[in-house]
């Protein structure tokens, strides 16, 4: 069985590490890279880091406006699917690369596996929430992490295309820990192992409105223990754009990390204060507490079980939140034990 993967920003390229493992002596497993992340933090160390094989395509779309890049991907996708005739083409995540793929192949009668299907902020302004609902609907399979996703596909009429896998970023996660438990990673200067806190924020509804990100970088500028702000390039982009000075008060910037680099980071931190979908939940993994800023979260068990907490409007809480006591102590596994992989390439190969 031939199946393709199609990858292209930087939480797809964890996610593939562990598939491309399991699909070893399985399946042909090609892999196409959009290039919709590119720089060599954001792409190329995961690949390295991971040793996921080097992409047997790499369309090189970069950045751009959302039609753009999509229209980019969707052309050159299109061309390598009609060329490989794979038995399913697997896609990842929410991502712009995640729905070009989507549409490409449905279009040309490729059968379509969604990995992480049945994920819901049920917040319409998130790009990601258009291209994850829109690439299950499209689907003929749904790969789904958690019992709430398989919830949400049944709600939507897609139970009958869904099945229960677990979560792959476990699988990668609980490996790395396992790896770097006794390493610890250089830091900032002045920060020390178990007195900091790590932060990212990328989202455009947080970065975008020059006052809202102040608002943002003022609460995590007066928290009591330094805050390791691990700069994407859109934040950097839009920090320098609206002449905002992101190293201030308790805040020291620095570049995006490597993946097992990131996770010591978190595993030597006191809290984790984050906008991203996976970060919250590495960090629940790790039981380290997270605050994340949203209204709200795909990944609704970390917040039941109390490791999570939303700030979004109210951030002049954001310090009483972060500095709450450690939450109580959880062994709950919703997102499965580190098996999801397998789990998702037998459910390819006995759906064909
Ligand atoms: C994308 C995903 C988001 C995911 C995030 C992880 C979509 C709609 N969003 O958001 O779901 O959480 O990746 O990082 O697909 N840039 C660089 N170098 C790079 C990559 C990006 O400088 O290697 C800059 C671009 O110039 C652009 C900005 O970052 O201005 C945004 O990149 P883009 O891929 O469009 O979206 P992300 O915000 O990264």
């Amino acid at each position: 069985m031939r199946i393709l993967s199609v990858v292209g920003a930087r939480p797809q390229f964890v996610k593939l590490a562990p598939i491309a493992q399991a699909m070893e002596g399985k399946a042909e497993h090609l892999i196409v890279h959009t290039g919709q992340h590119y720089d060599e933090m954001m792409s190329d160390v995961f690949f390295t880091d991971l040793g996921i094989p080097t992409p047997d395509f790499n369309l090189g779309v970069g950045s751009g406006k959302h039609g753009k890049q999509t229209g980019a991907m969707l052309g050159g996708l299109e061309e390598i699917f009609e060329e490989v005739r794979p038995d399913w083409v697997l896609v990842y995540g929410d991502t712009n690369s995640t729905l070009a793929a989507a549409v490409a192949a449905v279009k040309i009668h490729v059968p379509l596996a969604h990995l992480e299907a049945g994920l819901r902020s049920f917040n319409r302004r998130m790009p990601e929430e258009h291209n994850r609902v829109l690439t299950d609907h499209a689907s003929d399979l749904l790969l789904a992490p958690t019992e709430v996703a398989m919830q949400h596909l049944a709600t939507e009429g897609l139970a009958d295309r869904s099945v229960l896998v677990g979560d792959v970023m476990t699988d990668v996660l609980f490996r790395t820990r396992a790896a770097v438990q006794s390493r610890t990673e250089a830091l900032p200067s002045g920060v020390e192992p178990g007195n900091y806190y790590i932060s990212t924020i990328h989202r455009p509804d947080n970065t975008d409105d020059p006052v809202r990100l102040k608002q943002i970088v003022d609460s995590l500028a007066s928290l009591d223990r330094p805050v390791v702000l691990l700069a994407h390039p859109r934040l950097v982009d839009l920090a320098r754009r609206h002449g905002l000075e992101l190293e201030t008060g308790a805040v020291r910037v620095a570049s995006p990390l490597a993946y097992p680099q990131l996770i010591n980071a978190v595993m030597n931190s006191v809290g984790v204060i984050t906008d991203s979908g996976g970060l919250q939940k590495e960090a629940f993994l790790l039981r380290v507490p997270c605050t994340t800023i949203r209204p709200e979260t795909e990944w609704v068990e970390t917040v039941e079980l109390g490791w999570n907490v939303l700030v979004s409007e109210n951030l002049t809480s954001l310090a009483s939140v972060v500095q709450r006591p450690t939450p109580d102590p959880t062994t709950a596994a919703p997102y499965g034990t580190g098996e999801a992989a397998g789990a998702v390439v037998s459910a390819l190969l006995e759906q064909r």
